[in-house]
């Protein structure tokens, strides 16, 4: 096919090989590849400025992947969906861009990789590399319509055509920052299917009895294990004013349904009874709520003392009164009522159904030409770079294919 120039006109239409919609973490680095080798690439989004969630996340220093990336670690209807793409863009290969652009950056934890510095920085590695690509912000997409060959956009910046349309203007999650439902509508427009879109990595609530409960200890965190029908994980949960928060509960909140009950086990790990027993051993004149103390903090301890009415000295307590206050504290289990939603969720949980397109290039198996990569699709990371990782990975996937069949 013909390479189509910069200013060339198609039907009155500034006319590109290629389109993307969004200028987020995926939509920047399919530019990067999909200009590679010299197609003409044009980037719009509504945004002020590119990149906002990276330059805002993990507190400005950007999670940006993690060491121990892999398919496991991703929520989708297909779970064998990612794997062409994370296996072929892997954590690797975007830490060696990093290190290209010298930029320093540290494991806080588990394998979650941080800049040294700032979030911008990543930010302005992808623009250096995307310099081949044409972006244009603050520009709203009035209307996306297909010949059967090229794709042709309705504007505020005016008209624009292209062969490839990719689609990477993310998830439904904190609309302050101009997310927007786009990326669903356009899929639905082409007649693809989508998985019900929900917030994921977000705090929980709880009805007005829990929260009664839960209010006063707000600022208190500690390590639990938070459990949802078979999945649980072990990190930190904090206590809030609206109800549970900190990475555990984010991270189950991902896989948690309205009207599921979640179990928090406070001493993970642990046998909690044999260490009260031990308690008992040690010093029986103490009293219980001081030997709990001794155990877990001391504002949590305190709070379960008065509320569950635990009084006496510790050896007045039977082997089998302590075992049953052990089981209530490592099986505690709550139903939220809801979640914070879309205006705190770090992602949204569906989105495209992956059976629509095909996994090594993100491209629609109806319409050749159209590509859906990021958060967009139904594929979601766990807490801790694996969101990035996605954006990275199916956001190579389709530049690359591209720039490939150009
Ligand atoms: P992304 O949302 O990045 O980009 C979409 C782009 O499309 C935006 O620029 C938007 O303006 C544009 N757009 C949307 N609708 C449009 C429309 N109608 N018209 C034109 N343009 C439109 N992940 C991680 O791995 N590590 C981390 O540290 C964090 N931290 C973090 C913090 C917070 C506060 C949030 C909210 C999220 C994170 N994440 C994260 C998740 C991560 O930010 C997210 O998964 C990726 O940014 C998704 O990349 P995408 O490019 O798919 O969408």
């Amino acid at each position: 096919m013909a390479k189509l120039s910069d200013d060339a006109e198609h039907c009155g239409q500034m006319a590109y090989d290629t389109i993307i919609l969004g200028a987020g973490a995926a939509g920047l680095m399919a530019a990067i590849h999909a200009s590679a080798r010299g197609g003409k690439v044009l980037v719009l989004d509504h945004a002020r400025a590119p990149g906002e969630k990276i330059r805002i996340s993990g507190g400005g220093r950007c999670n940006f992947t993690n060491m121990h990336a892999g398919p496991g670690n991703f929520i989708s209807q297909n779970k064998h969906f990612a794997k062409s793409c994370l296996a072929r863009y892997t954590q690797w290969d975007f830490i060696d861009l990093m290190a290209k652009h010298k930029i320093a950056y540290h494991e806080k934890t588990l394998g979650q990789l941080f800049c040294d510095g700032s979030a911008k920085q990543v930010v302005a590695m992808l623009l250096e590399e995307a310099k081949g690509a044409d972006i244009r912000l603050e520009t709203s997409i009035e209307n996306v319509s297909h010949d059967g060959a090229r794709f042709s956009l309705r504007t505020s910046a005016g008209r624009f055509s292209a062969r490839n349309l990719v689609i990477a203007t993310g998830g439904k999650s904190i609309p302050k920052m101009g997310a927007t439902g786009f990326a669903y509508q356009i899929a639905e427009q082409f007649g693809h299917a989508l998985i019900a879109p929900r917030p994921g990595l977000v705090p929980l609530t709880f009805a007005e009895q829990e929260l009664a409960w839960i209010k006063p200890l707000a600022g208190t965190a500690l390590p639990v294990s938070a459990r949802v029908g078979a999945t649980s994980f072990d990190e930190a949960m904090l206590f809030t004013h609206r109800g549970l928060s900190g990475p555990v509960i984010l991270q189950i909140s991902s896989y948690w349904v309205e009207g599921d009950a979640i179990s928090l086990d406070l001493m993970p790990k642990r046998d909690l009874a044999a260490m009260l027993r031990d308690k008992r051993a040690e010093n029986g004149r103490r009293s219980i709520g001081k030997a709990l103390g001794e155990l877990l903090p001391g504002r949590l301890a305190a709070h379960f003392t008065e509320s569950l009415a635990l009084s006496g000295n510790i050896a007045d307590w039977s082997d089998k009164r302590l075992t049953e206050l052990a089981e209530s504290l490592q099986n505690w289990t709550l139903t939220p009522t809801s979640s914070e939603g879309y205006r705190t969720a770090e992602v949204t949980i569906g989105g495209i159904d992956t059976n629509g397109l095909n996994s090594s290039d993100m491209q629609s198996k109806t319409v050749p030409g159209l590509y859906f990569i990021g958060e967009a699709v139904d594929v979601t990371g766990w807490l801790g770079g694996f969101n990035f990782q996605w954006a990275w990975s199916s956001g190579w996937a389709a530049g690359t294919a591209i720039a490939a069949n150009s």
